[in-house]
């Protein structure tokens, strides 16, 4: 017996798996196992010997299966740390959260400016019919200056993605009596080529002004005010006369470039201004499609490119990253 429980002691030992101890187990403790074989054979012996051998032989089964099971939990647990290792003191990874983009800042910035000057946010469809796209902006048909708005057509329809935010000036004219003082955010379409400073989407600010005796001065003010509102200091501006079928007077409004502070880069091809909108006083075929009598109220409207401002503000130099999806250009916001 005592050689027994030398060869079991040095089998456990040795043993380097479960798989190991089990055939251990039953090698010395099954029901055919070396331990077994001594206890059945007890009924032959001796009543003193049986006595003797019969407690020795229960001693070392009892220890035999102590060493095994001992040994087996060390087994189990080193392979619960490998399959599942959890300390609770390493600190956690830190979840990431998303941010704003800089278009949906600018937005917002604007959005904001305007109200404190008392403007409403008002919005419209991205899809546009061609009415309030073209005709009841005094674009008629065959009018050349359909060329200027270049859109996606939808099948079979009369339906277009909007080429500009003025069509929201019809719609809200046609709800809301004067006095009126919106402006309307939002994406268009174009039909264009890109490069650094043109995309086939993007966002413009639509504004519409409507009272008793709203001049352009007015909208020279406000827009003055605007801009350095935004940038946080004087930027240069400059109207330059220019035409709009839905205006008249129209006018285009110029910043002073502040990528290449006036000398001239690709965002202002060159330049050193860049067009950021346009504008005038609201042509009275507008007036009228919009249910307004031109002879009780005038007024001015704009249009402005959210992009260009976004690009002028944040220094950037192609319109393009901002639709890029570009982790490496959004994550600076
Ligand atoms: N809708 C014009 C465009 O997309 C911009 C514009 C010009 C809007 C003059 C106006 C305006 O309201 O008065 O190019």
């Amino acid at each position: 017996m005592n050689s027994l429980k030398t060869q079991a002691i040095e089998e456990i030992n040795k043993s380097s798996e479960l798989k190991d101890l089990n055939e251990a187990y039953r090698k010395y403790l099954g029901r055919e196992g070396e331990i077994g074989k001594i206890l059945k054979s007890l009924k032959d012996m001796a009543e003193e010997e049986r006595r003797n051998i019969g407690k020795e032989a229960n001693e070392l089964k009892a220890f035999l299966e102590k060493q095994i099971n001992d040994k087996k939990s060390v087994f189990l647990n080193s392979a619960k740390k490998k399959a599942g290792s959890f300390d609770i003191s390493i600190p956690g990874r830190k979840a990431r959260t998303g941010h704003l983009h800089p278009l949906t800042l600018v937005k917002r910035q604007i959005e904001q400016i305007f109200q404190e000057m008392g403007f409403s946010i008002v919005l419209g469809p991205e899809m546009e019919t061609e009415w309030y796209n073209f005709d009841a902006l005094n674009i008629p048909k065959d009018h050349p200056a359909r060329d200027m708005w270049d859109t996606f057509w939808l099948k079979n329809s009369k339906n277009l993605l909007r080429t500009h935010t003025s069509p929201v000036q019809i719609r809200y004219m046609e709800r809301n009596n004067p006095p009126i003082k919106i402006i309307a955010p939002g994406r268009i379409f174009r039909h264009e080529a890109t490069d650094a400073s043109h995309e086939i989407n993007f966002y413009q600010v639509e504004g519409l002004m409507i009272d008793k005796e709203i001049s352009a001065s007015n909208f020279k003010a406000i827009i003055q005010e605007f801009f350095s509102r935004f940038f946080g200091k004087v930027v240069e501006a400059r109207l330059r006369p220019s035409f709009f079928p839905f205006t008249e007077p129209s006018f285009e409004v110029d910043m002073s470039c502040l990528v290449c502070e006036g000398t001239g880069c690709s965002t202002c091809s060159g330049t050193g201004w860049i067009e950021v909108m346009g504008a005038g006083m609201v042509h009275p075929n507008v007036l009228k499609a919009g249910g307004i009598a031109p002879k009780d109220w005038q007024g001015f409207a704009f249009g402005m490119g959210m992009d260009r401002l976004a690009m002028m503000k944040y220094k950037i130099n192609d319109v393009r990253l901002f639709y890029s999806g570009d982790l490496r250009f959004l994550n600076q916001f």
